[in-house]
């Protein structure tokens, strides 16, 4: 089918987790308020999933459409099978591409979660761009890019023959010395799910690097330019709905894609001082034992500092009841409040808040930076240990717990380390940190104003589409 210039067409596919549905779902309504039309791809269980999440109007068909049409956007939604998302479904998104052409204006490119790689093949098939979206910092795209580089430690430290936590590595281009401990977990540890995950990752920075583009969620004033990178990645980020990045009236609150109800806590917040409530939440995916929950229970407690916890249900493996201290929920009523999921962006711009506790995700610390709020770091996997390092050494716009103890399998936060920490965050040195998250706070919204540096990298991008005459 003949392909207008005019009429851009966009497939964008995250991988579909909420940690990549979100971000990716932000760059899509920027796409489609820039005139391309954008056909957004999940998995026909969580399009299910985001639907039942969205029951609060009888209309409401599909959450991601009908948002998109509220914002006067043409974003269309559609599902692949659920199987295994890492593995190659390249044959049903080559059907879904054929379809697409049929039905409407051909598609003009795929914009696909770096690590879907396989779709690439699919892309280069049809003749169409094929663009590659980080949804990390700038600094984990080049940490993956050079994995070449730490294949001999990343064997030793999978052996246990290698310091786990304070070799310096300071030979990576585009990012600073990091300790062994800071790299991303699925470099340092030999379980099958981190070797795993790794193998996808290797495969997936082979293929970006024949991208037509590399787009990311980070933005240039936070990381510089990545020009060691081929292609270089093109920061459009931070995205994040625009009711939350300036003063404009705007109907987009981010609500569309979110996976689980969101528990509105906007009253528990209003009847708080201003700067007075800790927000404690550790996004969609991690799993925690049942000593650390009780630890940092008993932390938030003893801290005396007001308090809102999300604990999702699925955070552990018995009932989240069982692993709250005896008496706990009964006995901080009027200190705190424990939800299962909420509107993270509506707490963290709620005057009442004055830190979050954060697992480290990406998108939790953008918009923690987009919001002025700053961090205590509490990394689990993956990226997280990278994010705790930059945000608490690079840019100082928080902290790591004191005592310097390690969530997850392989060790325990104590509660007096934590409640410690956030009576810190109530010292100078909370106003400190403070200070410098309001500095990139305003560089965060500057970046995506209209002609900012994300803003103009995104009409970059789409010029480009444009003047490939597809
Ligand atoms: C995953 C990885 O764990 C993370 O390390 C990586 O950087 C991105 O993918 P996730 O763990 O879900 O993501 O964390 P994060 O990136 O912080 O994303 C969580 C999202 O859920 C945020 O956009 C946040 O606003 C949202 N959220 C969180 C809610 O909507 N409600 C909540 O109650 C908690």
């Amino acid at each position: 089918m003949a392909r207008n210039p005019e009429h851009l067409h966009a497939l964008v596919f995250p991988y579909p987790t909420q940690g990549h549905i979100t971000p990716m779902m932000q760059f899509a309504k920027k796409l489609a308020s820039k005139g391309v039309i954008v056909t957004f791809l999940t998995t026909h269980h969580r399009h299910q999933q985001i639907t039942k999440a969205h029951t609060l109007s009888a209309e409401q068909d599909d959450p991601i459409e009908q948002e998109a049409r509220k914002l006067g956007l043409d974003i269309r939604s559609a599902q692949i099978s659920d199987g295994l998302p890492l593995d190659n479904m390249g044959g049903e998104l080559e059907q879904l591409l054929h379809n697409l052409n049929k039905t409407g204006p051909a598609v003009s490119c795929v914009i696909a979660d770096t690590i879907l790689p396989w779709s690439f093949e699919i892309a280069k098939k049809l003749g169409i761009p094929w663009i590659s979206f980080w949804t990390q910092p700038t600094v984990l795209y080049s940490i993956y890019y050079h994995a070449h580089l730490l294949e001999d430690l990343r064997h030793s430290l999978c052996k246990g023959t290698a310091d786990e936590g304070s070799i310096s590595i300071d030979y990576i281009p585009g990012v600073p010395t990091l300790k062994t401990r800071d790299l991303p977990s699925f470099i340092r540890e030999g379980d099958a799910d981190s070797q795993y995950i790794f193998n996808v990752l290797r495969r997936s920075f082979q293929l970006s690097r024949e991208a037509d583009w590399v787009l990311g969620n980070s933005f240039d004033d936070l990381e510089s330019k990545s020009v060691h990178l081929k292609p270089p990645v093109l920061q459009v980020g931070p995205l994040l709905p625009s009711s939350f990045l300036n003063s404009e009236h705007s109907k987009d609150i981010g609500v569309g894609t979110s996976i689980w109800t969101q528990y509105d806590a906007s009253e528990w917040l209003d009847a708080k001082p201003n700067g007075s409530v800790i927000y404690v939440s550790f996004g969609s995916l991690i799993h925690a034992t049942k000593a650390q929950l009780e630890e940092i229970a008993m932390g938030l407690k003893d801290s005396g500092e007001f308090f809102l916890w999300v604990l999702r249900p699925d955070i552990v493996s018995s009932t989240v009841s069982d692993c709250l201290p005896d008496g706990f929920l009964d006995e901080i009523k009027r200190q705190g409040l424990v939800v299962p999921w909420c509107n993270q962006l509506q707490v963290l711009s709620h005057p009442s808040v004055a830190g979050f506790i954060t697992h480290c995700g990406w998108n939790s610390m953008l918009e923690s930076i987009a919001l002025g709020v700053p961090m205590i770091g509490f990394p689990f996997w993956a990226d997280q240990f990278t994010n705790c390092k930059l945000m608490a050494d690079e840019w100082k716009i928080g902290y790591r717990f004191n005592g310097g103890g390690q969530a997850g399998d392989k060790g325990l936060i104590v509660r007096k380390d934590i409640s410690s920490s956030i009576r810190k965050l109530f010292s100078e040195e909370g106003t400190e940190v403070k200070k410098n998250i309001e500095g990139l706070r305003d560089s965060a919204r500057a970046a995506v104003r209209e002609g900012g540096s994300s803003d103009k990298n995104i009409e970059r991008f789409v010029e480009g589409l444009k003047g490939r005459g597809i």
